[in-house]
């Protein structure tokens, strides 16, 4: 693959989108083709299911339908926009992916193992280059999210999951931190940007970009 798939994960209130645009600039300012993309969505079907996913009327949606959802999602997503961008030669900055899956359904959901398993097949098998968990505690960054506007269905889940989501990612973390770097999305705007930078210019450096 000659592109570079970048991912943001993270919390409620944890700043992404901010840093999703700085890292755009650092591409763009290399004169490189930058696609900003994100989960659950990025296609027309994917954005379909979103809709579903997201709708607080959807009450009923027991917790393996949405599982599964998400993936089929992704399995969209990743067929009909990531892959076809990443063999352009493209950097693609998606704003969640599986790990999204693995924190909300695997732990806060508590479906386990069956979720990396479902989503190998959805991916078949894509990996980020890098990915970013913008590590924000559950409770100020539930506050934060509140205050930007309405809670979705997901958002509106009690803290203890979203504590468990917390855990989920922590454990990701700890699993793979060739991949996956820590930012403390309680620092300044700026200072996440520059660290997040600092990884980015070391990623460039060892694909020679
Ligand atoms: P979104 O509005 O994009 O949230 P945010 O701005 O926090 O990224 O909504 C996505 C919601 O879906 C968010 O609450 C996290 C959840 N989610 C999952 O539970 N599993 C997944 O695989 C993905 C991609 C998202």
């Amino acid at each position: 693959m000659k592109g570079l798939f970048i991912t943001l994960e993270g919390g409620d209130g944890a700043g992404k989108s901010t840093q999703i645009r700085n890292i755009e600039r650092f591409f763009e300012e290399k004169g490189l083709l930058v696609v900003h993309t994100r989960e659950p969505g990025g296609t027309h079907i994917s954005e379909k299911l979103r809709e579903i996913l997201l709708d607080n009327s959807n009450t009923e949606m027991s917790d393996v339908t949405e599982m599964m959802i998400y993936a089929a999602a992704r399995a969209q997503h990743v067929r009909e926009l990531i892959l076809p961008a990443l063999e352009r030669g493209d950097i693609v900055i998606c704003d969640r992916f599986v790990d999204s899956s693995v924190a909300y359904q695997a732990y806060g959901r508590e479906l386990g193992d069956m979720v990396s398993i479902v989503n190998s097949y959805a991916t078949g098998g894509l990996s980020p280059d890098i990915t970013f968990w913008l590590d924000i505690d559950p409770a100020a960054g539930r506050a934060r999210a509140a205050k930007a506007g309405d809670l979705d269905r997901l958002e509106q889940e009690k803290l203890d999951f979203h504590y468990r989501v917390y855990e989920g990612y922590r454990l990701i973390a700890e699993k793979e931190p060739d991949r996956v770097k820590r930012i403390d999305a309680s620092d300044t705007v700026d200072n996440i940007r520059d660290n997040i930078y600092e990884y980015l210019d070391a990623l460039c450096r060892s694909k020679g970009i």
